[in-house]
Parts: C-alpha cells; sequence; structure tokens
C-alpha cells in the first residue's frame, strides 16, 4: 500500500525517502534554474510545479486526521451553487400546508420531516429536513420534489451534476492515495446514489438546550455541504473537542463517510460531526450524499489489507449496516429510557 504521511506504521516510507535522497544526489542532478529561465523564460517546467503533490498530501492527511476539508475552486459555477442554495430556503419558506404536500410518506424517508424518528420520546434534532433521491435520474420520486417553486428542479439537476463530479474526482483522487489506479475505487463500489438531505434550523430562545443534529457519521461514501454562508452552525469531533467549521463563501465542505472509512480499512476517518443554533438567524445548509446500492457487499479493499495493517472491519452488505446503525439507535435509545 502506498503510504504518504506514514502515520500507520509501516515501513514503506522511509525506504522511499533515501531513495529519494539518493536519487536526487546521483543520477538526476538538478539543472541550473539560473540556466533554464536564461533558455526559455516561459516555460515552468512539470518537475518544478508544487501544486499537485502538496495538494494530494493535504487530501490524504485531512481525510486520516480530521475526516473534513473544504474545497474552494471546486469547478461548480457561482450560479449553480447560489440557485441550489436558493431552491432550498424557498422551499422551507412555503407555507406548512404547502410543505407537508410533501411529507414523509409510510416507510420512505424521502420527503419533508425528521430523520429516524425511532420512538416517541427520542430527544429530537432542532431541524426540519426535506430528504430526495436525486441520481440516477431514473429513481427520482417526483412526487417529493416541490413543482410549485419556479427553478427548484432545474437548480437541483445542475448542483447534483456538478457535485457528482467533484464527489468523483474527490474519490479518484483518495483511489490513488490508496496506492491503486485511480478507477480502483469505483470499481470496488460501482454505480452509487446521490442523495440531498437539506436542512433548515430555525433560531431558538436557548440554542444552550438544544442541537440542530445530534453528534453522528454519515452512512456513506462521501458527504458535499453547502452551509449558509454566513452563519455557522457545524461543528466537528476532533482530539475530543468540538471545533466550528467556519464557513467560507462558495466552497464546499467534503466528509469521509462510514464506507469510505470502511473500505479504507480505517485509514480514513468518518469523524463525528453535529450542527449547533443561534438565537436569531435561521440556518439553512445541504447535504449531498454519494451512497452505494442495497446490495454492495462493503469491507476492506484488498489493497488495504497487509501483514502491518490487519482487517479492521467484517464485510456486510450496504443495506444490513444501514439497518444496523437504525437498530443500534433504537436500543440506546431504550437503553437510555430504562433509566442508564
Ligand atoms: C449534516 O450533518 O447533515 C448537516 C450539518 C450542517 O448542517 O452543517
Ligand atoms: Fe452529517
Amino acid at each position: 500500500m502506498k503510504e504518504i504521511n506514514g502515520d500507520k506504521g509501516n515501513c514503506d516510507e522511509n525506504g522511499s525517502e533515501e531513495d529519494k535522497g539518493s536519487d536526487w544526489g546521483k543520477s538526476l542532478p538538478v539543472p541550473s534554474v539560473q540556466e533554464l529561465v536564461r533558455n526559455d523564460p516561459q516555460s515552468v517546467p512539470e518537475k518544478y510545479i508544487k501544486g499537485d503533490e502538496d495538494e494530494t498530501r493535504k487530501l490524504d492527511l485531512a481525510c486520516k486526521h480530521w475526516g473534513f476539508f473544504q474545497i474552494i475552486n471546486h469547478g461548480v459555477a457561482e450560479e449553480v451553487l447560489l440557485n441550489m442554495k436558493a431552491a432550498v430556503a424557498a422551499f422551507f419558506e412555503l407555507p406548512l400546508q404547502e410543505k407537508n404536500k410533501y411529507v414523509q410518506a409510510g416507510t420512505d424517508f424521502q420527503g419533508y420531516g425528521q430523520q429516524y424518528v425511532v420512538s416517541e420520546e427520542q430527544k429530537l434534532d432542532w431541524c426540519d429536513m426535506m430528504f430526495l433521491i436525486t441520481l440516477p435520474p431514473e429513481i427520482r420520486n417526483l412526487k417529493y420534489w416541490p413543482h410549485t417553486i419556479p427553478g427548484f428542479k432545474d437548480a437541483v439537476q445542475r448542483y447534483s451534476e456538478g457535485a457528482q463530479k467533484v464527489a468523483d474526482e474527490i474519490c479518484d483522487n483518495i483511489s490513488l492515495l490508496m496506492g491503486i489506479d485511480r478507477d480502483g475505487l469505483k470499481r470496488f463500489y460501482g454505480r452509487t446514489k446521490q442523495a440531498m438531505r437539506m436542512n433548515y434550523y430555525p433560531p431558538c430562545s436557548r440554542p444552550d438546550l438544544v442541537l440542530g443534529i445530534n453528534p453522528h457519521s454519515d452512512p456513506d461514501i462521501i458527504t458535499l455541504l453547502l452551509q449558509d454562508d454566513e452563519i455557522p452552525g457545524l461543528q466537528i469531533r476532533h482530539k475530543n473537542k468540538w471545533i466550528l467549521v467556519k464557513p467560507i463563501r462558495n466552497a464546499i465542505v467534503v466528509n469521509v463517510g462510514d464506507v469510505l472509512e470502511i473500505l479504507s480499512n480505517g485509514v480514513y476517518k468518518s469523524v463525528e460531526h453535529r450542527a449547533i443554533t443561534n438565537e436569531t438567524k435561521a440556518r439553512v445548509s445541504l447535504a449531498t450524499i454519494k451512497i452505494p446500492y442495497d446490495e454492495l457487499e462493503i469491507g476492506p479493499m484488498e489493497c488495504m489489507v497487509d501483514d502491518h495493517w490487519l482487517r479492521m472491519y467484517r464485510s456486510i452488505k450496504y443495506l444490513d449496516y444501514v439497518r444496523q446503525l437504525l437498530q443500534l439507535s433504537l436500543n440506546i435509545h431504550e437503553y437510555m429510557q430504562a433509566g442508564n
């Protein structure tokens, strides 16, 4: 397995550092930069361009130690982001009886409502949400798509495509970091679905008493979050502290999901996060999640297991994984109810 920063305790990276040193010393002398510029003042040879390795290393470190990072220059046009945010805001501004036309029906988790309501006594999130499956287009259930908002469908369509490209690009790079080819990761998970969770956190007179979203990790491959440009709320757990993710205008917050943690055999971390509320301003966010199909067997990829780094997870069908998560929250709830 390829190790970028070597904190997995593998022996490879020491060797490669030495090799690098000797290579540069012997067979690959560095040319005079002064001569280089004299010969061709316009050219900047590939070897001098710092970008990629730097970015790759940052991606590796972020996924290993934080599970989160923000990206700018992601290629999704500002107009697409603004239209998407406006569409989400427009939905929550609809009168209640209008929003109720899209309410979650039966066991379907799509639609307007709240997530994981497992019992009457459960502590709830200070948050309303709208959940839609967005890709591939043929599995959309348009009965949940608010059709009275002009431009809603178009905004989701365009952003979902942009977000898909960004997520795929990140996964391709993570695949390279895992020491396999660019397509290795997507060959493993195959076709995926995309869903969006639109969150609306009203102001709360006692923000100290509630949480917008209770601590959780995302049961997906990767999440792309658009958060409000002005109003912070997302906090991530790092070294047992809650760290606020300061909004950056037009940035996308990316986090590693549980599936990627499992596939990478624990090298990349699906980190717990939560949302807090404030006293005066409503906050809106949009999480776009990349999920495998139900039947995918998720387990550590072969390239991530060796004599030094043993298999950390057993394989499980994705659908069963999600079912067990729900069951777990039910059990925890019952345990708390029993006075523990
Ligand atoms: C989420 O975890 O789905 C949303 C977090 C946020 O609103 O910042
Ligand atoms: Fe989340």
